[in-house]
Protein backbone atom coordinates (compact mmCIF):
# COMPACT_ATOMS: atom_id res chain seq x y z
CA UNK A 1 0.00 0.00 0.00
CA UNK A 2 1.70 3.57 -0.63
CA UNK A 3 1.47 6.09 1.50
CA UNK A 4 -1.31 8.36 1.93
CA UNK A 5 -0.44 11.98 1.79
CA UNK A 6 -3.75 14.22 2.41
CA UNK A 7 -2.38 16.86 0.27
CA UNK A 8 -3.83 15.16 -2.48
CA UNK A 9 -7.15 15.34 -0.96
CA UNK A 10 -6.39 19.15 -0.73
CA UNK A 11 -5.45 19.86 -3.68
CA UNK A 12 -7.74 17.22 -5.99
CA UNK A 13 -10.94 18.98 -8.07
CA UNK A 14 -12.06 15.71 -10.02
CA UNK A 15 -13.13 12.65 -8.39
CA UNK A 16 -14.92 9.82 -9.03
CA UNK A 17 -16.62 7.45 -6.08
CA UNK A 18 -17.35 4.44 -7.12
CA UNK A 19 -19.93 2.07 -5.12
CA UNK A 20 -21.42 -1.42 -5.10
CA UNK A 21 -23.81 -2.95 -3.43
CA UNK A 22 -22.23 -2.92 0.16
CA UNK A 23 -22.74 0.82 0.34
CA UNK A 24 -26.68 0.00 0.79
CA UNK A 25 -25.84 -2.78 3.14
CA UNK A 26 -26.77 -0.85 6.08
CA UNK A 27 -29.83 0.10 4.21
CA UNK A 28 -30.91 -3.37 4.69
CA UNK A 29 -30.53 -4.43 1.51
CA UNK A 30 -28.53 -7.53 0.89
CA UNK A 31 -25.36 -7.93 -1.01
CA UNK A 32 -24.20 -10.42 -3.98
CA UNK A 33 -21.32 -11.73 -2.72
CA UNK A 34 -20.29 -13.01 0.42
CA UNK A 35 -21.49 -14.23 3.69
CA UNK A 36 -25.26 -13.61 3.34
CA UNK A 37 -24.94 -12.69 -0.25
CA UNK A 38 -27.79 -12.91 -3.15
CA UNK A 39 -25.67 -15.22 -5.12
CA UNK A 40 -25.17 -17.82 -2.12
CA UNK A 41 -28.68 -18.39 -1.82
CA UNK A 42 -30.01 -17.68 -5.20
CA UNK A 43 -28.71 -18.65 -8.55
CA UNK A 44 -27.98 -15.93 -10.77
CA UNK A 45 -28.46 -18.10 -14.19
CA UNK A 46 -31.71 -18.45 -13.37
CA UNK A 47 -32.83 -15.28 -12.67
CA UNK A 48 -30.16 -12.50 -14.15
CA UNK A 49 -29.94 -13.60 -17.44
CA UNK A 50 -31.42 -13.34 -20.58
CA UNK A 51 -31.59 -16.38 -21.11
CA UNK A 52 -33.53 -16.76 -17.72
CA UNK A 53 -36.34 -14.34 -18.64
CA UNK A 54 -36.68 -16.10 -21.69
CA UNK A 55 -37.05 -19.89 -20.03
CA UNK A 56 -39.19 -18.43 -17.12
CA UNK A 57 -40.09 -15.15 -17.54
CA UNK A 58 -42.93 -15.15 -14.58
CA UNK A 59 -40.36 -16.05 -12.00
CA UNK A 60 -37.74 -13.26 -12.89
CA UNK A 61 -40.35 -11.09 -13.14
CA UNK A 62 -41.57 -11.92 -9.70
CA UNK A 63 -37.84 -11.45 -8.53
CA UNK A 64 -37.69 -8.24 -9.76
CA UNK A 65 -41.17 -7.46 -8.16
CA UNK A 66 -39.32 -8.34 -4.94
CA UNK A 67 -36.53 -6.43 -5.42
CA UNK A 68 -38.31 -3.37 -5.91
CA UNK A 69 -40.50 -4.03 -3.31
CA UNK A 70 -36.89 -4.13 -0.28
CA UNK A 71 -35.49 -1.20 -2.34
CA UNK A 72 -38.81 0.79 -1.85
CA UNK A 73 -39.02 0.17 1.80
CA UNK A 74 -35.54 0.97 2.32
CA UNK A 75 -33.71 4.56 3.48
CA UNK A 76 -31.12 5.98 2.28
CA UNK A 77 -27.99 5.66 4.86
CA UNK A 78 -25.65 7.81 6.43
CA UNK A 79 -23.12 6.86 3.37
CA UNK A 80 -25.26 7.57 0.42
CA UNK A 81 -26.04 10.91 2.74
CA UNK A 82 -22.30 12.18 3.27
CA UNK A 83 -21.64 11.69 -0.69
CA UNK A 84 -24.17 14.28 -1.50
CA UNK A 85 -22.25 16.53 0.18
CA UNK A 86 -19.39 15.66 -1.72
CA UNK A 87 -20.89 17.54 -4.45
CA UNK A 88 -20.20 20.76 -2.77
CA UNK A 89 -16.96 20.01 -1.29
CA UNK A 90 -15.36 19.06 -5.07
CA UNK A 91 -15.21 21.18 -7.96
CA UNK A 92 -15.98 18.21 -10.05
CA UNK A 93 -17.58 15.09 -8.79
CA UNK A 94 -19.12 12.17 -10.15
CA UNK A 95 -20.51 8.76 -8.77
CA UNK A 96 -20.38 5.81 -10.53
CA UNK A 97 -22.66 3.38 -9.17
CA UNK A 98 -22.93 -0.54 -9.58
CA UNK A 99 -26.32 -0.48 -7.67
CA UNK A 100 -29.78 -0.29 -9.05
CA UNK A 101 -31.40 0.13 -5.86
CA UNK A 102 -31.99 4.02 -6.80
CA UNK A 103 -30.82 5.31 -3.17
CA UNK A 104 -27.79 7.55 -4.65
CA UNK A 105 -30.49 9.32 -6.50
CA UNK A 106 -33.11 9.30 -3.67
CA UNK A 107 -30.33 10.35 -1.15
CA UNK A 108 -29.99 13.77 -3.36
CA UNK A 109 -26.53 12.90 -5.32
CA UNK A 110 -27.32 14.64 -9.02
CA UNK A 111 -24.14 13.94 -10.99
CA UNK A 112 -24.84 9.82 -10.85
CA UNK A 113 -23.98 7.37 -13.51
CA UNK A 114 -25.45 4.26 -12.93
CA UNK A 115 -23.68 1.63 -15.43
CA UNK A 116 -26.28 -1.40 -14.52
CA UNK A 117 -28.76 0.29 -15.01
CA UNK A 118 -32.10 1.00 -12.73
CA UNK A 119 -34.52 -1.18 -10.71
CA UNK A 120 -36.79 1.83 -11.12
CA UNK A 121 -37.89 1.48 -14.40
CA UNK A 122 -38.89 -1.00 -16.75
CA UNK A 123 -37.68 -1.38 -20.43
CA UNK A 124 -40.12 -3.32 -23.07
CA UNK A 125 -37.84 -5.46 -24.53
CA UNK A 126 -38.62 -5.02 -28.49
CA UNK A 127 -39.08 -1.58 -28.30
CA UNK A 128 -36.77 -0.51 -25.73
CA UNK A 129 -40.05 1.95 -24.49
CA UNK A 130 -39.29 2.66 -20.68
CA UNK A 131 -41.75 2.88 -17.98
CA UNK A 132 -42.13 3.38 -14.04
CA UNK A 133 -41.20 -0.05 -12.83
CA UNK A 134 -43.52 0.32 -10.40
CA UNK A 135 -46.63 1.10 -12.55
CA UNK A 136 -45.31 -2.16 -14.38
CA UNK A 137 -46.01 -3.99 -11.64
CA UNK A 138 -48.73 -2.64 -10.33
CA UNK A 139 -50.58 -3.88 -14.02
CA UNK A 140 -49.08 -7.35 -13.09
CA UNK A 141 -47.21 -9.11 -10.30
CA UNK A 142 -46.78 -12.61 -11.86
CA UNK A 143 -45.74 -12.24 -15.45
CA UNK A 144 -44.18 -9.00 -17.15
CA UNK A 145 -46.38 -6.87 -18.53
CA UNK A 146 -47.15 -6.76 -22.29
CA UNK A 147 -46.20 -3.95 -24.32
CA UNK A 148 -48.26 -2.05 -27.26
CA UNK A 149 -45.39 -3.00 -29.88
CA UNK A 150 -46.13 -6.82 -28.90
CA UNK A 151 -43.26 -7.21 -26.60
CA UNK A 152 -42.71 -7.68 -22.90
CA UNK A 153 -40.89 -5.60 -20.40
CA UNK A 154 -37.96 -6.45 -18.23
CA UNK A 155 -36.55 -4.63 -15.67
CA UNK A 156 -34.34 -1.97 -16.82
CA UNK A 157 -31.30 -3.71 -15.59
CA UNK A 158 -27.90 -5.00 -17.40
CA UNK A 159 -28.14 -8.97 -16.64
CA UNK A 160 -25.36 -10.99 -16.95
CA UNK A 161 -23.84 -11.60 -20.36
CA UNK A 162 -25.66 -8.56 -21.44
CA UNK A 163 -23.36 -5.26 -22.74
CA UNK A 164 -23.74 -2.00 -21.01
CA UNK A 165 -24.56 0.78 -22.47
CA UNK A 166 -22.09 2.31 -24.36
CA UNK A 167 -21.98 5.60 -24.02
CA UNK A 168 -22.72 5.06 -20.30
CA UNK A 169 -19.42 3.17 -19.88
CA UNK A 170 -17.13 5.32 -22.12
CA UNK A 171 -18.32 8.43 -19.61
CA UNK A 172 -17.34 6.02 -17.09
CA UNK A 173 -14.06 5.39 -18.50
CA UNK A 174 -12.98 9.12 -19.44
CA UNK A 175 -13.98 10.21 -15.89
CA UNK A 176 -11.74 7.35 -14.25
CA UNK A 177 -8.90 8.35 -16.81
CA UNK A 178 -9.09 11.52 -15.87
CA UNK A 179 -9.80 12.45 -12.19
CA UNK A 180 -6.85 12.69 -9.07
CA UNK A 181 -9.15 11.24 -6.20
CA UNK A 182 -10.78 7.58 -6.44
CA UNK A 183 -13.15 6.38 -4.09
CA UNK A 184 -14.52 2.48 -3.99
CA UNK A 185 -16.82 1.82 -1.85
CA UNK A 186 -18.67 -1.26 -0.85
CA UNK A 187 -17.90 -3.27 -3.73
CA UNK A 188 -16.00 -6.49 -4.28
CA UNK A 189 -14.43 -5.20 -7.51
CA UNK A 190 -14.91 -8.56 -9.38
CA UNK A 191 -17.50 -7.65 -12.22
CA UNK A 192 -16.09 -6.39 -15.32
CA UNK A 193 -15.88 -4.23 -17.17
CA UNK A 194 -17.31 -1.63 -14.22
CA UNK A 195 -14.44 -3.16 -11.94
CA UNK A 196 -11.66 -2.19 -14.70
CA UNK A 197 -12.46 1.97 -13.85
CA UNK A 198 -10.03 1.28 -10.89
CA UNK A 199 -7.11 0.44 -12.93
CA UNK A 200 -7.99 3.10 -15.29
CA UNK A 201 -7.71 4.91 -12.11
CA UNK A 202 -4.98 3.80 -10.69
CA UNK A 203 -3.30 3.97 -14.04
CA UNK A 204 -3.84 7.45 -14.28
CA UNK A 205 -2.18 8.32 -11.57
CA UNK A 206 -5.20 8.63 -8.95
CA UNK A 207 -5.41 8.67 -5.66
CA UNK A 208 -6.98 5.85 -4.67
CA UNK A 209 -9.39 4.93 -1.15
CA UNK A 210 -10.89 1.93 -0.83
CA UNK A 211 -13.57 1.54 1.61
CA UNK A 212 -14.85 -2.20 2.63
CA UNK A 213 -14.63 -4.25 5.68
CA UNK A 214 -13.30 -7.03 3.34
CA UNK A 215 -10.12 -6.90 1.12
CA UNK A 216 -10.53 -6.82 -2.59
CA UNK A 217 -8.49 -7.81 -4.89
CA UNK A 218 -7.25 -4.20 -5.88
CA UNK A 219 -6.67 -3.76 -2.03
CA UNK A 220 -2.82 -3.30 -2.55
CA UNK A 221 -2.98 -0.66 -4.94
CA UNK A 222 -5.04 1.10 -2.71
CA UNK A 223 -3.58 4.55 -0.92
CA UNK A 224 -5.65 4.46 1.74
CA UNK A 225 -7.84 1.55 3.24
CA UNK A 226 -10.86 2.08 5.42
CA UNK A 227 -11.76 -1.31 6.45
CA UNK A 228 -14.77 -0.44 8.12
CA UNK A 229 -18.67 -0.54 6.88
CA UNK A 230 -19.42 2.76 4.68
CA UNK A 231 -22.30 3.85 6.59
CA UNK A 232 -19.34 4.94 9.31
CA UNK A 233 -16.50 5.25 7.53
CA UNK A 234 -17.61 7.86 5.14
CA UNK A 235 -19.02 10.51 7.05
CA UNK A 236 -15.89 9.87 8.70
CA UNK A 237 -14.11 10.59 5.64
CA UNK A 238 -16.36 13.56 4.55
CA UNK A 239 -15.62 15.18 8.28
CA UNK A 240 -11.77 14.56 7.12
CA UNK A 241 -12.00 15.69 3.30
CA UNK A 242 -14.18 18.99 4.53
CA UNK A 243 -10.81 19.53 7.48
CA UNK A 244 -8.27 19.01 4.85
CA UNK A 245 -9.96 21.45 2.29
CA UNK A 246 -10.41 23.91 4.88
CA UNK A 247 -8.23 27.08 3.13
CA UNK A 248 -5.34 27.54 5.49
N1 LIG B 1 -19.94 -1.16 3.85
C1 LIG B 1 -19.04 -1.26 2.83
N2 LIG B 1 -18.81 -2.41 2.16
C2 LIG B 1 -19.51 -3.49 2.55
C3 LIG B 1 -20.45 -3.46 3.61
C4 LIG B 1 -20.66 -2.22 4.27
N3 LIG B 1 -21.52 -2.08 5.26
N4 LIG B 1 -20.98 -4.70 3.77
C5 LIG B 1 -20.39 -5.48 2.82
N5 LIG B 1 -19.50 -4.76 2.09
C6 LIG B 1 -18.68 -5.18 0.97
C7 LIG B 1 -18.35 -6.66 0.92
O1 LIG B 1 -17.19 -6.95 1.66
C8 LIG B 1 -18.15 -6.90 -0.57
O2 LIG B 1 -16.79 -6.75 -0.93
O3 LIG B 1 -19.41 -4.92 -0.20
C9 LIG B 1 -18.97 -5.78 -1.24
C10 LIG B 1 -20.18 -6.24 -2.02
O4 LIG B 1 -19.73 -6.99 -3.09
P1 LIG B 1 -20.77 -7.68 -4.09
O5 LIG B 1 -21.83 -8.34 -3.35
O6 LIG B 1 -19.95 -8.49 -5.04
O7 LIG B 1 -21.44 -6.44 -4.83
P2 LIG B 1 -20.90 -5.57 -6.07
O8 LIG B 1 -19.43 -5.41 -6.03
O9 LIG B 1 -21.71 -4.35 -6.10
O10 LIG B 1 -21.30 -6.51 -7.30
C11 LIG B 1 -21.07 -6.07 -8.60
O11 LIG B 1 -22.32 -7.91 -9.52
O12 LIG B 1 -24.10 -9.26 -9.12
C12 LIG B 1 -23.64 -8.26 -9.93
O13 LIG B 1 -24.79 -6.59 -11.14
C13 LIG B 1 -24.48 -7.01 -9.84
O14 LIG B 1 -23.80 -4.71 -9.62
C14 LIG B 1 -23.56 -6.00 -9.17
C15 LIG B 1 -22.19 -6.51 -9.53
Amino acid sequence: MASFDPDRIRTAERVVVFSGAGVSKESGLDTFRGAGGLWERMRPEELATPQAFRRDPGKVWRWYGWRWDTAAKAEPNPAHLALVEWESLFPELLVITQNVDGLHRRAGTRSLLEVHGTLLRARCERCGRTRDMGEALAESREEPPACSCGGRFRPAVVWFGENLDEAVLSRAYEEAASCELFVSVGTSSTVYPAAGLIEVAHRAGACFIEVNPEPTPFSDLADLRLAAPAGEAIPKLTEEIRRWRQPS
